[in-house]
């Protein structure tokens, strides 16, 4: 490793993705954002010869857990269980090589945190205060958290969390909402005394601002740098590390039943009692020694907790090292919307690997080529579909390809002899032999999309190679310069099986099983001699499929139903109008017809004319609901309800003598209101 962080060498690395809430399986979000690049990195690194742990697990604390079991009447050991084992399977699946992917309510982990916590309240490190705090008397439960919305102070949005408020982004208190609500009764909360531990990162703000500030200016990027610089600049305030919670790791000091670590303290020591986990590991040198290089993968709402406060919480213990890079990436958004596991609107990774199966590298690349390193993104379906046809199977399995199936056409599937290199052979080489630091150079600054591209120029570069030669003619003219041609394309594919593998680990198995290449690292790459002549090399096969429109449209449709269904679950009944005395309602002089004629009213899109039978004559009624009823001939037969007494007024030249009774659904749509079964016209209702 030669480009990392102010170009100190580093004799290993502990890099960590951020642990998922067991609380709803991990989507493409997740997965773009932090998952993917983190394996990009650690498998780079491995390639490198570098001795590297990465670190994964499932977070399993927290207030949301604890709601989502209490709304489905199971323990939240249940969802924890459930959802831990889709996150891991699912991971594993994908190709995501954590060293261990272990939980937070794993005992080790329990015992670690405490110890943890321990150490720090024995040494005087916490401050102990009594505060107020909002508490629901029918749960008899103080309310931590999410167990509290409100109006969010600084936007308005009125289902704030007592938190955070997801609207803005804003990190609240629960006691800064307006109009607090507990979620658990639906009461306004009341106001009760309780002690809790404090880490004063007010105190930590000297350290912080010449640690990230200064030392870190330029090399971390410019979001996760803006974010510290903002929050430091604003003034750290002292932050409560403990909860009243029954769900999480037990408070370690006497006296305190019903209280627990706060989730945001726990966790991150998860990476540390993971790593411990891991059985004949000599866990400290990975946290404390000054050679290792900490890197935290993490999205851009967790930057607070992995540049301050777990810093503070490690510097707090005194033994660990500081993170040297937190490359924390923005969001990813789906069709244009803002990804929410709440609202179901997602790429569930589950989900895909069921309907795409043995396609994870085409999500791998699409997710990469496309993450959010500087700006929200978005993922679409036809972007993926085209990814995949115009990129994976156009560029790289086309190149591959091409290269091997003539191979076995010409020589029987046996590397041809090279001969003498003429220029346009000597330019391929010698740019041949750039990518690997090329590659190499962005993945270690934490350009992924950049990295992925350059992988991508080589696969072009081949594709370039072959057209300007076309071996398929030469071989005709010269079958000398052909095998070199050939040959040499050769040496492109195996190099290409070595750089692909951080971000394609499931096609370079692929290419590595067809062309039988040995075990190679990073610096193999970028030699053209890493196949013999001789060396056979199986039968073809496709690295990669074209991915057909109906399969896109299926997905498609699968999202504009979770649409649908939002906007029905959106829905309320408006709200019941004043009370009215009988004697007002008695007014009302409603009547049943039956519709005689029925026709649209010229020049007027949205009025039908009725002529209705009121069991005294007839009389005219115009009613806006033409948009609804395209064939108002149908209508003639019908009986509907009308208001006999009206006041008359004229629409669009026609004078109407009453109204007709229609029902508004949640979608606007006007629909007519009928007897159940037919009566004598004129017959009142009420
Ligand atoms: O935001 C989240 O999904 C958290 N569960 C991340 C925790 S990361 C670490 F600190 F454990
Ligand atoms: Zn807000």
């Amino acid at each position: 490793m030669t480009y990392n962080e102010k170009d100190q060498h580093y004799k290993r690395f502990t890099v960590t993705s951020a642990l998922p809430y067991a609380n709803g399986p991990v989507h493409i979000g997740h997965l773009a954002g932090v998952y993917v690049p983190a394996d990009v990195y650690v498998r780079y690194l491995r390639a490198q010869g570098e001795d590297v742990m990465f670190i994964g697990g499932s977070d399993e604390h927290g207030v949301p857990i604890t709601i989502k079991a209490r709304k489905e009447g199971v323990t939240p050991q249940d969802i924890v269980d459930r959802y831990h084992k889709i996150i891991k399977d699912s991971f594993a699946e994908l190709g995501i090589s954590f060293d261990i992917y272990s939980r937070t309510s794993s005992p080790e982990h329990h015992e670690t945190a405490a110890a943890y916590f321990k150490k720090l309240y024995d040494e005087g490190k916490f401050v102990e205060k009594v505060s107020m705090q909002y508490y629901d008397e029918e749960a008899q439960q103080f309310l931590a958290d999410r167990y509290i919305t409100g109006t969010c102070p600084h936007c308005g949005n009125e289902h704030a969390y007592g938190d955070q408020c997801e609207a803005c982004g804003t990190s609240l208190n629960a006691t800064d909402l307006i109009n607090p609500k507990s979620t658990l009764s639906g009461n306004p909360p009341v106001m009760r005394e309780t002690k809790h531990w404090y880490l004063p990162l007010d105190q930590d703000e000297p350290w912080l601002r010449e640690w990230i500030l200064e030392q870190h200016k330029g090399d971390w990027k410019t979001n996760v740098y803006g974010q510290c610089k903002s929050w430091i600049d604003a003034g750290l305030q002292p932050r409560a590390v403990t909860r009243d919670l029954d769900w999480g790791v037990k408070v370690p000091i006497e006296g305190t039943d019903g209280k627990v670590l706060y989730v945001w303290f726990d966790a991150p020591i998860g990476y540390i009692s993971f790593t411990k986990q891991l059985k004949g590991n000599d866990w400290e040198k990975w946290w404390k020694d000054k050679d290792t290089k900490l890197v935290h993968f993490i999205g851009k709402d967790n930057i607070v907790f992995h540049c301050i406060i777990f810093p503070a919480m490690l510097k707090a213990d005194g033994s660990y090292i500081l993170p040297a890079n937190v490359p924390a990436n923005e969001f990813l958004n789906l069709e244009g919307d803002k990804i929410s596991t709440s609202r179901n609107w997602a790429v569930w990774l589950h989900e895909y690997l069921r309907d795409f199966p043995g396609k994870q590298d085409v999500l791998r690349y699409t997710l990469c080529s496309n993450a959010p390193e500087t700006k929200d993104n978005d993922f679409t379906w036809k972007d993926f579909q085209l990814k995949n046809n115009s990129e994976l199977v156009a560029i790289l399995g086309n190149f591959v390809n091409r290269t091997l199936v003539l191979t076995h056409k010409f020589y029987g599937g046996k590397v041809p002899a090279r001969g003498p290199l003429p220029e346009m052979e000597q330019e391929v080489v010698k740019e041949m032999a750039t990518f690997p630091e090329r590659i190499g150079r962005s993945i270690e600054v934490y350009r992924f999309r950049e990295a992925l591209a350059e992988m991508m120029n080589l696969a072009r570069l081949g594709n370039k190679y072959l057209t300007d030669r076309e071996p398929w003619k030469l071989i005709k003219t010269d079958p000398e310069l052909t095998a070199t041609v050939m040959n040499l394309s050769l040496q492109i594919c195996a190099n290409l099986a070595v750089l692909c593998a951080p971000f394609l680990p499931f096609t370079a198995d692929k290419m590595h099983r067809i062309m039988n290449l040995p075990a190679m690292g990073w610096k193999d790459a970028g030699r053209a001699d890493l196949l013999m002549e001789g060396h056979q090399i199986d039968k073809p096969e496709l690295l990669f499929e074209q991915i057909d429109d109906a399969t896109i449209e299926a997905q498609v449709n699968k999202l504009l139903e979770t649409k649908r269904q939002n906007e029905l679950n959106a829905w309320t009944p408006n709200a019941v109008k004043e009370t009215v005395a009988f004697d007002d309602f008695g007014k009302m002089d409603i009547r049943v017809g039956t519709v005689l004629e029925c026709s649209k009213v010229p020049k007027a899109d949205k009025l039908l004319q009725f002529k209705i039978e009121d069991g005294m004559g007839t009389r005219t009624i115009v009613s806006g609901i033409a948009k609804f009823y395209p064939e108002p001939e149908k209508l003639v037969g019908m009986q509907v309800c009308f208001i006999a007494n009206f006041a008359p007024r004229k629409l669009k030249g026609v004078e109407s003598q009453g109204m007709i009774l229609s029902a508004e659904d949640k979608d606007g749509r006007l629909v007519l209101v009928t007897p159940s079964q037919l009566v004598t016209p004129g017959c009142n209702v009420g």
